[in-house]
């Protein structure tokens, strides 16, 4: 079976194919990729309306192109999946409504994902894929969630951000020291000449007992410490840097294992853009080799958003008889769209 992933929740325009026979891993055929990033970046970040008309000019030259790459015609599609939400609801409708006029054209059924779903997954797609189950730390832009994931559909969440998510805190931090948006890998790269002690940030909810999160409080502090270096902010900046991203990386640290402990799994699923932070992973990898947890993490260029992570959660979606394809092209994008809603719709036909 040949599906076609369409990805376009945000301010990255994604497409794949990856096939998948019987209860096979599914395997990723081909992949193309067009990144706003540089369009929302003189606006300081993403410009809903100018996300949407882009993701309009370039999701039919991308599918041509992943067509081509993968050497097959568009005849040859079984299904059509696309991200259904969430995520700004123009954008989402540009590949709901292109993923249907598809699926009506060809005469072939399409299937709405949950984005987040399509990150957490997105390791099966990796040279060394994990097994079920597993903890998963789902760590994006606007999500930070621990969860415990016994099969496709089987998510139950454990703890997650009562406010801002890392990837936020990431971002908003580098905007207050004047980086370009997204802020993450240019905080990353900047702290890598800082020294993370330089400054105390705080660790919110370190202690807490639970596994949630909170970074609001955290960029709140940065601010403050920006405001009290004044003119000497620039000569601190790296400094600044390390010590913040040391502070994002000891709450995501410290809260997976301590979810480790509590599900008594020995095995973690890292996913999200916010997965490719380099501190992060080396920081979990030293931490769980001690523990004897195996960290599995998405290729680094399928930490952020891509089309393969839809069209494998897709496939796996149909292989686990949780979701069927639908010939009713109603695409109905859910803009907000709670995860822990897909357990309870798990026994469902999607979009029925
Ligand atoms: O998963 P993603 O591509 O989009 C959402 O679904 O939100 O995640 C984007 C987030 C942004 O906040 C970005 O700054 C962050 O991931 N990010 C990073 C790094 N690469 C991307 N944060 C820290 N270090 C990185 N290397
Ligand atoms: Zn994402």
């Amino acid at each position: 079976m040949l599906l076609l992933g369409i990805e376009s929740s945000c301010d990255e325009t994604g497409v794949a194919l990856v096939e998948s026979h019987g209860n096979a891993l599914p395997v990723l055929r081909s992949h193309a990729l067009h990144s706003q990033i540089s369009m929302h970046q003189a606006y300081g970040g993403v410009v809903p309306e100018l996300a949407s008309r882009d993701h309009i000019r370039r999701v039919l030259p991308l599918t041509e192109s992943v067509m081509a790459e993968a050497g097959r015609s568009l005849g040859e599609i079984d299904v059509v999946a696309y991200t259904r939400g969430p995520g700004l609801a123009g954008a989402l409708l540009v590949g709901a409504g292109v993923a249907c006029a598809l699926g009506v054209a060809l005469g072939k059924p399409v299937l709405g994902v949950h984005h987040l779903e399509g990150h957490l997954l997105s390791p099966f797609l990796s040279a060394d894929p994990p097994e079920f189950p597993f903890v998963a730390l789902l760590v994006s832009g606007g999500h930070t969630q621990l969860m415990r994931v016994d099969g496709v559909g089987r998510y139950e969440l454990l703890g997650e951000t009562i406010d801002d998510a890392a990837g936020e805190a990431f971002d908003k931090s580098a905007k207050l020291m004047g980086l370009p948006y997204p802020g993450g890998p240019w905080l990353a790269k900047l702290a890598e000449d800082g020294n993370p002690a330089a400054f105390k940030l705080p660790r919110p909810l370190l202690h807490s007992g639970d596994l949630d999160f909170s970074f609001a409080g955290l960029k709140t502090a940065v601010l403050t410490q920006a405001k009290k270096l004044g003119d000497q902010l620039e000569a601190n900046k790296a400094d600044l840097a390390a010590s913040t991203q040391a502070a994002i990386v000891e709450v995501l640290l410290k809260k997976s294992l301590a979810a480790l402990d509590q599900t008594g799994l020995k095995r973690l699923v890292v996913a999200g853009g916010v997965g490719a932070n380099k501190n992060l992973r080396e920081q979990l990898n030293a931490a769980c080799a001690r523990r004897k947890v195996r960290v599995h993490y998405p290729e680094l260029h399928l930490c952020t958003d891509n089309g393969a992570m839809i069209a494998m959660a897709a496939a796996m979606r149909l292989q686990s008889g949780l979701s069927q394809a639908t010939e009713r092209y109603a695409f109905d994008v859910r803009p907000r769209w709670p995860m822990a809603s897909l357990t309870a719709e798990a026994s469902l036909p999607q979009a029925a």
